[in-house]
């Protein structure tokens, strides 16, 4: 390996002794970089000690090898037994500091992924400031790198952005308290002439749900560092003597077969080693939330006769969505305040859910327990819970204010009142959403200090209480919400086995936005419903079917007042639902492949699943602009067995899995804008 280390011990380097070329740290690889003494590429590691003195390098001490893969405490993680992955546990120090650095590296068997983490410990006799721990660096030869990474915004997250790699620093990141809309928590390196199913890519995603950075570098030598961790600005962390810091998990995948082989190989870690729970490899039931059905505008009644609408459909669960407590009619008020609203719902959640589940259906519900409104009972009682700095008024965002999630009586208010509801009628899912970015970030149980640490304090807290409420509500489906997609990453995804994917619910901007996701987040873990039209979100209007087409692949479902649909929008409904019990399943539980994508070609899109023993092959295809052609198109398949004869469900046509994925599959000819049609191949005997 030692060729690994060549150096054109380039004139104006620092070194320690003349002629040593490892002294040269600007220009070697580096495993996990320290700061102020000649690598003057990114720091993974920042320390101050009390005298103000910022320097750091890191020396091997030791490793050691295991089996399985040990959890980080307080933290979501990937997962896995002996059988399934192999952990290296690096040790290096600073003498100078008195300081341990552990760094995690699990290789899954069947996976090429390796999952990083990092641990700090302070073996000195004095207080040390640590002002960056990032989680993972890569230090490569530049190979005409892309970089990829999903850029967004409310109502638009997770769009694919690739373009060259530079010199210097690329970075992206979040200092919302939250992954965000805008950033998402993941970059690739892409070799320029990569697609879909060739060329190298070297990706990672933090597992991890606040302030985040990510960061490709290229340095002189043409060496490419790729960095992701917490994001420095503003973090500060106090570590005792004694005291142990750890960082969270970054999971590293390579694909030498293109960004679907990424992309397949994130889809199976997380699937079988990061999500937990009843829901993990259940089908997850159908459902119809009342949000844009009713928005904060219902009572009772109005929820029955659409609980009695779905019912009649086949619908397995009724979501009540915003507005059932306090007194909270429109977003002003009552955030906290975590009791029935008795005016909406007279006899309390109790009797709501009886006559909901009388008519076959299961029950959910939103909360929000990340914030308060000043205008509740919590916040005149205890106006102290809010995030604020002492001499500023508190910036609000859709009205509200954040509660300080890193104090555990702030935790425990809101809990004990979560817990009873959850305890007083037959709940069995939760949409947990978090509908503002944090600001004010400072917090009366810190330290002056300390505040440096409230961001990743709040996280903890977060995670803290989604544990505990897994832990008494054991049966729950979990959802985690971000007004739509603010925070889909990994580290929520520990916790709840599906993410609200968007508020933009239109099918076809769902199209980009699910495109993006599924680059990295499994089918599975996407909420995709079928809204009303004209859209809520941009006015368009699509065909009912082409809706419950885009939804299909996701957890599906319907946002939307059922009572209003044309007879026959409705009489479509069971149609749908059968399909998606049929074959929803597929996507679910098998192989994705990105066929063709409208964000791309600006006219169609189609991505396909195939299942895991490959008997089985869906085709989600969406024909979005109709353009006059000669010739109608032919779609190269993907991920069947090429000696494996496939019938088509709707041709009945038997080819061999070879001719399918080379010859192609004719696509439908359709007249129109905004069509679409599911195709399905399945085995055949010959
Ligand atoms: C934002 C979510 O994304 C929506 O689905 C809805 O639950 C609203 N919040 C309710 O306030």
């Amino acid at each position: 390996m030692r060729y690994l280390l060549r150096v054109c011990s380039g004139s104006y380097t620092p070194f320690r002794e003349k002629g040593d070329q490892a002294a040269f740290l600007n220009d070697l690889p580096v495993e996990y970089s320290g700061c102020g003494l000649g690598d003057f590429r990114e720091s993974c590691l920042r320390v101050e000690t009390k005298e103000g003195f910022r320097a750091c390098g890191l020396t091997y001490a030791g490793h050691r090898i295991f089996g399985g893969k040990p959890a980080l405490p307080g933290l979501p993680a990937t997962y896995g037994g002996e059988k399934d992955c192999t952990t290296l546990e690096l040790t290096c120090c600073d003498k100078v500091l008195g300081l341990t650095v552990r760094l995690y590296y699990t290789a899954f068997e069947k996976l090429d992924a390796i999952c990083r983490s990092v641990q700090i410990e302070n073996g000195g006799t004095e207080a040390l400031k640590l002002t960056t721990v990032l989680s993972a660096c890569l230090d490569l030869d530049n190979r005409n790198f892309d970089m990829l990474t999903l850029h967004g915004s409310w109502a638009y997250e997770r769009m694919i952005c690739r373009k060259e790699l530079g010199w210097g620093k690329q970075r992206i990141s979040s200092n919302r308290g939250i992954s965000s809309h805008q950033e998402q928590p993941f970059m690739a390196l892409v070799e320029h002439t990569a697609t879909q199913t060739q060329g190298q890519v070297y990706a990672m995603n933090f597992v991890y749900s606040g302030n985040f950075m990510a960061q490709a570098e290229t340095s002189q030598q043409e060496q490419v560092r790729m960095v992701m961790g917490i994001d420095p600005e503003g973090f500060g962390w106090r570590l005792a003597p004694g005291d142990t810091f750890q960082a969270p998990e970054v999971v590293m995948v390579y694909s030498d077969c293109g960004l679907g082989g990424m992309t397949r190989t994130f889809h199976d870690l997380y699937r079988g080693h990061l999500i937990r729970g009843p829901y993990k490899d259940k089908a997850r039931p159908s459902l119809v939330n009342n949000w844009e059905a009713t928005y904060f505008d219902f009572n009772t009644d109005k929820l029955l006769d659409i609980a009695r609408t779905a019912a009649e459909s086949g619908i397995e669960m009724l979501v009540v969505d915003d507005g059932w407590f306090g007194h909270r009619d429109n977003d002003r008020s009552s955030l906290g305040d975590w009791y029935v609203n008795e005016k909406k719902l007279p006899g309390g959640l109790d009797r709501l859910v009886r006559q909901v589940n009388a008519l076959g259906l299961k029950f959910g519900i939103w909360v929000e327990p990340e914030m308060i409104s000043p205008d509740s009972d919590l916040y005149r009682a205890h106006p102290d819970y809010a995030l604020q700095i002492p001499g500023r008024p508190g910036t609000l965002g859709r009205w509200q204010l954040v509660l300080d999630m890193s104090r555990q009586d702030v935790r425990d208010c809101v809990y004990e009142q979560l817990y009873k509801i959850l305890s007083s009628a037959n709940i069995e899912y939760v949409k947990w959403d978090m509908n503002r970015p944090l600001t004010d970030a400072a917090s009366f149980s810190l330290d002056d200090d300390r505040q440096g640490e409230l961001y990743h304090r709040y996280v903890l807290g977060v995670y803290e209480m989604q544990e505990r409420l897994l832990r008494d509500f054991p049966h729950l489906l979990l959802e985690n919400c971000a007004s739509g997609g603010g925070r889909f990453d990994p580290g929520m995804l520990y916790y709840s086995p599906q993410i609200w994917t968007s508020d933009n619910t239109d099918a076809i901007d769902r199209l980009r936005i699910q495109e993006g996701t599924a680059l990295i987040y499994p089918l599975s873990t996407m909420g995709a419903h079928v809204a009303a039209c004209p859209s809520h979100t941009n006015s368009r209007t699509t065909p009912f079917e082409t809706r419950a087409l885009a939804a299909l692949p996701g957890c599906f479902g319907y946002e939307l007042d059922l009572t209003k649909l044309s007879t026959e929008e409705k009489a479509m409904i069971p149609g749908q639902l059968e399909r998606y019990r049929k074959y929803g399943w597929v996507f679910r539980t098998g192989d994705y492949y990105r066929l063709a994508s409208y964000s791309e070609n600006g006219e169609y899109d189609a991505l396909m699943a195939v299942s895991k023993d490959k008997r089985i092959a869906v085709v989600d295809y969406i024909h979005v602009m109709s353009r006059e052609r000669r010739r109608s198109l032919i779609l190269p398949l993907q991920g069947l067995d090429e000696n494996q004869a496939y019938r088509s469900a709707e041709t009945r046509e038997v080819r061999s899995g070879a001719a399918w994925m080379y010859g192609g599959m004719p696509l439908p000819k359709m007249r129109g804008d905004f069509l679409g049609q599911l195709m399905v191949l399945e085995a055949a005997a010959v």
